[in-house]
């Protein structure tokens, strides 16, 4: 792994794959590396609510033998009260690492850019990179493989529609995301997905139909139909959304084993029914679980 976390597509699939064997070591021996990263300590920027990724990135930096500092919305109002570049620049000499939220991708870059200690994606209206990975982590851990498998990402193309297209192109397995015309995932985002495919035989398909997106897929994913920031469009979006709800109905056309997943937060009776969430082919817990172990590996990769 380079000197920041900023996009799955900046790691190859190897450096996948050995996030993977360090995560699962650290799942089933975390004790092994209660002072990997002793005495480091991680910013943790937000300028978006949060629960499991502060949760995680802050209990992991501690099972890890470090500390996080939390810094609300409210705390730094970046390119506000501060510049991007002078955040950078004070933090570089405080902490070891940097994890930030945000609205725009581009304050990401451009805190990569400027400060000298690694910084990791928790968000950005872009992409989610660290969900993508846990993701991918959780369905090798229940299918045992990725190669050819099939995800349908159902609803809004968004952010984590973005980190499940890369994933999947580069490890191996085909993403169909089935969205209202309209609100399909970025186009260059797609052109990028499908470029990296190439490589690994992946399918990266774009639909309008929920019920085509959903045959015989092996894993059924949804999230919010508003994502944070998009709140006032929250009223509008659910009459358009509402044939992309995920129920009984719509998961009989996936495999007979096929599982559910979601990011989550989830608004339960929108985007996915309680039959559908609470059923046992659901694995969302699991999920959040694993951005602990998968974000320990990167924040050890990056921080050592
Ligand atoms: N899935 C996820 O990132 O959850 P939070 O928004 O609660 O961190
Ligand atoms: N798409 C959602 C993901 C939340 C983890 C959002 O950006 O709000």
């Amino acid at each position: 792994m380079k000197n920041d976390f900023l996009s799955i597509r900046d790691v190859s699939t190897e450096e996948i794959l050995q996030t993977f064997e360090l995560a699962k070591d650290m799942k089933s021996q975390p004790q092994k590396y209660s002072t990997a990263l002793k005495g480091k300590t991680l910013a943790l920027i937000f300028e978006k609510p949060s629960l499991r990724t502060r949760v995680t990135f802050d209990v992991g930096i501690q099972q890890l033998g470090g500390f996080s500092v939390y810094l609300s919305p409210a705390e730094i109002n970046l390119g506000k009260r501060e510049s991007v570049y002078d955040v950078a620049k004070n933090l570089e000499r405080m902490v070891q690492g940097i994890m930030i939220r945000t609205f725009s991708h581009q304050i990401v870059l451009d805190m990569a850019h400027h400060a000298a200690v690694p910084v990791i994606n928790g968000l950005t209206d872009y992409s989610h990179p660290c969900q993508g990975l846990a993701d991918y982590f959780t369905i090798q851990e229940i299918k045992g493989r990725l190669k050819g498998l099939k995800l349908c990402f159902v609803g809004d193309g968004n952010n984590v529609a973005h980190s499940l297209m890369f994933g999947g192109a580069q490890l191996g397995a085909h993403v169909t995301v089935a969205c209202p015309k309209g609100y399909e995932p970025k186009s260059v985002a797609v052109q990028q997905a499908v470029e990296d495919a190439k490589a690994t035989g992946a399918r990266i398909e774009v639909t309008s139909d929920p019920t085509e997106g959903a045959k015989d897929a092996d894993v059924v994913y949804t999230d919010v139909w508003a994502s944070m920031g998009q709140e006032t469009e929250a009223e509008s979006r659910k009459q358009v959304f509402g044939p992309y709800q995920v129920n009984k109905k719509l998961m009989a056309h996936a495999r007979a084993d096929a599982i559910f997943m979601h990011c989550l937060p989830a608004h339960r009776g929108e985007e996915v029914t309680d039959e559908v969430i609470d059923d046992p082919s659901s694995v969302v817990f699991q999920q959040a679980e694993n951005r602990l172990h998968v974000q320990k590996a990167i924040m050890y990769q990056l921080m050592k």
